[in-house]
């Protein structure tokens, strides 16, 4: 019975953290980065294939797709074309907890 209800209890907390991610993405990052259309910023699925493309472990998606976010660095980007093409994204300022949250979102989800 205590399995069970730790389980359960397991299953709720990771819904939680998964509804975070998806209110954090909406609320922080579409308003530049659409789903589809690069307008502002290049759009999501462009930016998680190229982060897919180089880092295709779920660790070091989130890990390297965090620091940036905490701290867009032109020596730590990956997308300098994009840079060239938009000027740097803005430092918003985010604890890493909450770029890490953002950024497993954006590799679990199928944009
Ligand atoms: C004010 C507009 C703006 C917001 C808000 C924004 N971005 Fe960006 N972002 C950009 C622009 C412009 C680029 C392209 C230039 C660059 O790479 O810095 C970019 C690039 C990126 C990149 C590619 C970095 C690289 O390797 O160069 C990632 C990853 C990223 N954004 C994630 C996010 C996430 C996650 C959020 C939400 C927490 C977010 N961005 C919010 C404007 C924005």
């Amino acid at each position: 019975m205590q399995r069970v209800i730790i389980s359960l209890l397991l299953v709720a907390v990771s819904n939680m953290l998964a509804d975070d991610g998806a209110l954090l993405f909406n609320g922080n990052c579409v308003t530049c980065h659409h789903i589809n259309k690069s307008i502002s910023a290049p759009s999501i699925k462009v930016v998680k294939e190229r982060y897919l493309s180089a880092f295709s472990e779920k660790k070091e998606f989130v890990k390297y797709m965090s620091l940036f976010v905490i701290q867009p660095d032109e020596n730590i980007s990956i997308m300098r074309d994009k840079i060239q093409e938009y000027e740097i994204m803005p430092i918003l300022g985010y604890e890493e907890s909450v770029a890490e949250e953002i950024a497993s979102y954006i590799f679990e989800t199928h944009f």
